[in-house]
């Protein structure tokens, strides 16, 4: 089946108007904070003047190489970078972050299995663990020349039918819908007797663009396709976002940024006219039922790094928890072989394939991971590169700074001023880059701007450089070349440069 973006327009046609129209007043209805409240007036001026833009770039700002405050971890850089602990996790916390790590490699078996605490992979799945995908707590890639399809897989669903369905995605009861037969995620891989449900094809069609100066740089624009279909055809309304593994750094930090320091950068009507509006996910917290912010995941779909682990263990390899108890993960009726395996519930153990304290120490575990600290920070072409990217207009999105909650869940995670660059936001990236497939109240051609630390060891810990959200850019060059819609004008900004001036603004992004 091809994926036809001539179709998704016409299916948008009907509801994106009523939909385009909701989140404000749906952020505003469903009272989320505008005003901080953990702090007093005099520590809300300082964290005013700390977040503010940088202004001098003659040296590096106070505090600016640990970009993840005290919990930046300063040890060498080595492959390794991202699995270290945050470096201020008080030393009692070492063995759950040690726990979690093991869960987080686990690799889960098939029931039934002689390995009772292990069982209950699948039925469908795409990996055995977290750590197949989220290699060296690194990010994904798209499968090609060898390599396996494991850390990349297809999101499946189509957008709201009719009003009711309409309704119930702008109250957040859901994010879209599933296909009927293959229902929210392409999983390509089953558990013995079981087939599997596709395989993913990828076709890339290269295209020249040429920069201030004359020179060119190819980009190679996807398609996709589901192919191998074992239970037929998917729905003609079935759209497919191809997704691959985000890097697991900083992620408790960014679920401490106070909701509404991050409301503060949302102009959804674009009423200060700079073309660049930015808008917020309002998404479901599947652990608590609460309507809130969304944060992780490529749409910003998911509220919590509780929430994201628990659809992982669920999507991604069939285990089931407390927080997303169906012990058959995402088979639908339609696959009754399926729906009739066995699974992995030890009644003994609890009525999951993973009981509760299993998800506690895997979500502190993805909690707690160091962000590394910068290199090179305070080299003038670094500054000069730095200096480019504000001026290119990239900080509309990729915000340098927030000041994380002092009442935050985590002593760890409290009052530290960080540098994600991003404004965890969703944006229209424009045609090139879209998807099609609605997400809750991210359309189909709008992403959660991710976030840039760590971004220069992507090589070194993870041994390549593909980037955005299905890896489709092969280098830092093409990822801004990428972008469109919202951020057009900045990227325009880039390919104006003088070579020399975008290579410094490289080597800003290589140092974060
Ligand atoms: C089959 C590959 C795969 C497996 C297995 C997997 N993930 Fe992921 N993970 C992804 C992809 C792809 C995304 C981006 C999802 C999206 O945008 O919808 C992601 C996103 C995340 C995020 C959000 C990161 C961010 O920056 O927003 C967290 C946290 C996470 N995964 C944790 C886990 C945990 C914990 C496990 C094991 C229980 C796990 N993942 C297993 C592929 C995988
Ligand atoms: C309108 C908001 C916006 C602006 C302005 C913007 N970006 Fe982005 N940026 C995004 C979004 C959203 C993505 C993710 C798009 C995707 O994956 O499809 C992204 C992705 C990236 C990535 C790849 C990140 C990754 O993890 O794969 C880099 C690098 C990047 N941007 C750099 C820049 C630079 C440099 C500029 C200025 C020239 C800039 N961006 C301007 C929103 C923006």
């Amino acid at each position: 089946m091809i994926h036809n973006p001539a179709r998704r327009v016409f299916l948008c046609a009907a509801f994106c108007a009523t939909l385009a129209g909701l989140p404000v007043a749906f952020a505003a209805g469903f009272n989320l904070p505008t005003k901080r409240t953990d702090l007093s007036d005099a520590d809300l001026k300082r964290v005013e003047a700390v977040t503010r833009p940088a202004s001098d770039f003659s040296k590096a700002e106070p505090y600016e190489a640990m970009q993840a405050g005290a919990a930046t971890s300063v040890d060498p850089v080595t492959q390794d970078s991202f699995s270290h602990i945050s470096a201020n996790i008080p030393f009692e916390e070492e063995q759950n972050f040690k726990l979690g790590n093991a869960l987080f490699k686990k690799l889960w078996v098939s029931a039934p299995s002689s390995t009772q605490a292990s069982d209950g992979l699948g039925p469908l799945f795409n990996a055995r663990s977290c750590m197949s995908c989220h290699v060296n707590d690194g990010r994904g890639r798209p499968p090609e020349g060898g390599v396996s399809a494991t850390s990349m897989f297809f999101r499946l669903g189509r957008a709201a039918a009719t009003p009711e369905e309409g309704a119930t995605i702008a109250n957040a009861s859901a994010v879209n819908f599933p296909d009927p037969t293959y229902g929210h995620q392409l999983q390509d891989l089953a558990v013995p007797g079981l087939a599997a449900e596709g395989k993913m094809a990828i076709r890339y069609a290269e295209k020249t663009v040429t920069l201030a100066g004359g020179e060119t740089v190819s980009l190679r624009a996807p398609t996709y396709e589901v192919k191998d279909l074992a239970y037929g055809p998917l729905d003609p309304s079935t759209t497919i976002s191809p997704r691959v593994a985000p890097a697991m750094i900083g992620l408790g930090l960014i679920e401490a940024i106070p909701a509404a320091d991050i409301l503060a950068h949302a102009d959804p009507n674009d009423k200060d006219g700079n073309r660049i509006s930015g808008k917020a996910a309002i998404v479901r917290d599947h652990s608590t039922g609460a309507v809130t912010l969304g944060r992780f995941g490529w749409k910003a779909q998911n509220a919590t790094v509780r929430d994201q682990s628990a659809a992982a263990f669920s999507s991604d390899i069939g285990i089931s928890t407390p927080d997303r108890p169906d012990a058959h993960g995402d088979c639908m009726q339609a696959e009754l072989k399926c729906q009739k395996m066995p699974t992995g519930i030890q009644k003994r153990l609890g009525n999951e394939e993973a009981p509760g304290p299993v998800l506690d120490l895997v979500t502190f575990y993805s909690a707690n991971l160091a962000v590394p600290a910068r290199r090179k920070a305070s080299f003038p072409e670094t500054l000069r590169g730095k200096e480019l990217f504000y001026q290119s207009g990239c900080i509309s999105c990729h915000v340098p700074k927030f000041v994380t909650r002092r009442d935050a869940a985590e002593n760890a995670q409290s009052f530290q001023l960080i540098w994600p660059y991003s404004d965890f936001l969703l944006h229209d990236m424009g045609e090139g880059l879209a998807d099609g497939q609605q997400v809750g109240h991210a359309s189909g051609r709008e992403w959660r701007t991710p976030t840039l630390w760590g971004i220069g060891l992507t090589r070194t810990v993870s041994g390549h450089s593909f980037f955005l959200h299905d890896g489709r850019a092969r280098n830092l060059t093409e990822a801004i070349l990428w972008h469109g819609g919202e951020a057009e004008k900045a990227r325009d900004a880039f390919s104006s440069l003088p070579k020399d001036d975008r290579e410094a603004l490289i080597r800003f992004l290589e140092s974060l």
